[in-house]
């Protein structure tokens, strides 16, 4: 394959994307959270390429999984690599183009879990719009049903610049990943972020991925999970461990991590 002819999604989840990961912390939450109980329905919203979702239903052939987005485009290349799976693994997956304040059953069945991860609930920039989203996740819930989102914060976050990493390809090419925080508006809490690929043969694909969100605390959307419902609230993240390494494992935490950027899970629980 020719590294530089890769769609703009392959590059993302290269980049960015722990899919297993994320499958396997999810059921962790909902079970820790639950009296060790298992979680089989999981609803991915804001899904692109459903990579959560493909990872959920492999590891477990009883589990199910629902993805939705409102881009037609990202959701075909979901469906095609949810098809290219040997054995069918994917057929537990129900892709959905809407959006996800408009889906509800029988569409789409109550979940175990509802994930919206790489900070895609930031998009919803006004306290009623994410109220709104909160409570229609909380009513689309099983009872000890978990929502969890992912949030980044911290004095870095908030400073405008370019991060770069190097993505070691399996034939030694390299592609370089830059995260771009263009602006930040204190006022507002509006970000700007960007995603850039620098590939192989030098070529820059800018702007592949741009983000217009607004960066959320962690108190605000805690308070607006309480005031849609949610019974229990918890804050996970990575532990820092004495030597100052983090303990690699996320866990519930009384405060917020003392570091310059961090990224945290926020968990709401339905009674
Ligand atoms: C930050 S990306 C997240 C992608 C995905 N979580 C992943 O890791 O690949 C946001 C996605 O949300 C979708 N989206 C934006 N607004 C939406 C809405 N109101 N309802 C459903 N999907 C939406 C976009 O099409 C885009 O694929």
């Amino acid at each position: 394959m020719d590294e530089n002819t890769m769609n703009n999604l392959d590059l993302y989840q290269l980049a960015v994307q722990h899919p297993l990961s994320e499958a396997f912390f999810l059921s962790r939450a909902y079970e820790e959270l639950n009296d060790f109980q298992q979680a089989s329905i999981l609803r991915e919203d804001f899904c692109g390429s459903a990579a959560v979702s493909l990872a959920w239903v492999m590891t477990d052939p009883d589990r199910h999984a629902v993805a939705i987005d409102t881009d037609a485009a990202t959701l075909a290349f979901a469906r095609e690599q949810i098809d290219n799976q040997p054995d069918q693994v994917g057929r537990n997956v129900k892709l959905i183009c809407e959006d996800v304040r408009r889906v509800a059953p029988p569409a789409v069945s109550h979940a175990h879990i509802i994930a919206s991860l790489n900070f895609s609930t930031l998009i919803f920039k006004t306290e009623a719009q994410i109220l709104d989203y909160f409570r229609r996740c909380l009513k689309h819930l099983t009872p000890g049903g978990i929502f969890v989102m992912d949030l980044f914060g911290g004095p870095g976050s908030k400073q405008v610049g370019i991060a770069n990493r190097q993505i070691e390809l399996d034939d030694d090419q390299t592609i370089t990943y830059h995260w771009e925080q263009r602006s930040y508006n204190p006022r507002s809490q509006d970000i700007d972020c960007r995603i850039h690929f620098t590939m192989p043969n030098n070529t820059v694909r800018r702007d592949a991925f741009v983000y217009d969100w607004r960066l959320w605390e962690v108190p605000q959307l805690l308070s607006l999970m309480r005031q849609a419902g949610f019974a229990k609230r918890e804050v996970w993240g990575e532990q820092i461990m004495p030597d100052g390494q983090s303990s690699g494992q996320f866990e519930p935490l009384d405060q917020l991590p003392d570091s310059k950027d961090w990224v945290v899970y926020l968990i709401g629980q339905k009674h």
